[in-house]
């Protein structure tokens, strides 16, 4: 299994290299660079994060590598290249797309996401999970953020490929994506290596908030110092570093705050009635009860009693409650 996972690496290395040259190519890929110039990323991106462009064409990455004289086989189970039907012959996964190649933290590829340029179908596809690719392990733009993690002790999360760039790009370098999986149990532990504390900075829309609340559960009972970042509604950190600029990011970036405490925010509205209180006080109690720090979750009832104007008492025995009842 270890000499396939290699032959697997291997090929990625290849279509990696391939698809860079093709973006690097004026004739073939001039309009993915003219892309990546519209929205403010040049040369030195693309060549830091190795982008690269799949030609236009059902064969081109196949005929590459069979002009290689390489096995197409790893690629077909990298999903690389797909099995036509009825006898036809293999064609490309990525057609058209702007290439971003998924490196794990020890800097080999293990997939790609492909981003289209125009035209109608999916904005993003990525290469299926594979031997060498289990995507609830890989969080992207890790390999190049470790080292600032460790530094700063934080990890800032982003939900996508150009949100990793644009943060890159004006110098934030911890940053890393989940690439539209939710952030995992493994993921947290894997941050969880390189720094004690976690920002959440996810797109500014449903998703992003629904996504945002996931994660800190996941993140919580690890015992990360979980933080959020709020940006204007409906941006995410590439578009709103795009608009708003540098300065007004880092306004947003000064402004995080314990996730608990925006949790709270939301739960705890003014003028609500009283079930629906009730019902947000439990839903907090419950996330309070996640934290493995007994003097943190202390701190948390004393503040949410402050809030709500419940006895401390009552709240600490409600979470002892919540707590038993849980297996
Ligand atoms: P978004 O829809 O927020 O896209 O999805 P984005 O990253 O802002 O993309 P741009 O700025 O329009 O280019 C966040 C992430 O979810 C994954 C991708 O990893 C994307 O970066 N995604 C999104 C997919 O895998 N497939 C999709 O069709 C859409
Ligand atoms: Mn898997
Ligand atoms: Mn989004
Ligand atoms: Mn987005
Ligand atoms: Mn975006």
């Amino acid at each position: 299994a270890r000499r396939e996972n290699e032959k697997l690496r291997r090929l990625n290395e290849v279509a990696c290299g391939f698809y860079q040259q093709m973006l690097l190519q004026k004739s073939v890929g001039g309009a993915a660079q003219q892309y990546l110039n519209t929205r403010g990323y040049g040369q030195k991106m693309a060549q830091a994060f190795q982008l690269g462009y799949a030609p236009d064409r059902w064969d081109a990455l196949l005929t590459h590598l069979r002009e290689k004289g390489l096995d197409i086989d790893p690629a077909r189970r990298l999903g690389l290249v797909r099995p036509g039907k009825q006898g036809r012959g293999d064609y490309d996964l990525f057609r058209g797309r702007l290439i971003f190649p998924i490196f794990d933290h020890y800097g080999q590829v293990v997939a790609f996401g492909g981003r289209i340029l125009s035209g109608d179908g999916a904005k993003y596809i990525n290469s299926p999970e594979s031997p060498i690719y289990h995507k609830s392990r890989v969080l992207y733009g890790l390999y190049r953020a470790k080292e600032a993690m460790r530094r700063s002790d934080m990890a800032i999360v982003v939900e996508g490929y150009f949100d990793v760039l644009a943060m890159h790009r004006a110098g934030i370098t911890q940053a890393v994506a989940t690439c539209g999986t939710a952030l995992t149990l493994d993921h947290a532990r894997l941050l969880k290596r390189y720094a004690q504390k976690l920002v959440l900075l996810f797109d500014q829309d449903q998703a992003g908030q629904t996504a945002a609340l996931r994660a800190m559960e996941v993140a919580l009972p690890e015992g990360l110092e979980v933080q959020i970042v709020n940006l204007a509604p409906g941006e995410d950190p590439d578009s709103f570093l795009a608009g708003a600029g540098r300065e007004a990011f880092d306004n947003c970036l000064t402004r995080a705050r314990p996730v608990l405490e925006w949790y709270m925010d939301r739960l705890l509205v003014a003028g609500s009635g009283v079930s629906e209180q009730a019902r947000g006080v439990d839903e907090i109690l419950q996330r309070i009860g996640l934290l493995p720090g007994e003097i943190e979750r202390s701190l948390y009832l004393k503040q949410l009693a402050g809030r709500t104007g419940l006895a401390e008492d009552l709240l600490q025995r409600k979470l002892g409650e919540l707590q038993r009842s849980r297996p």
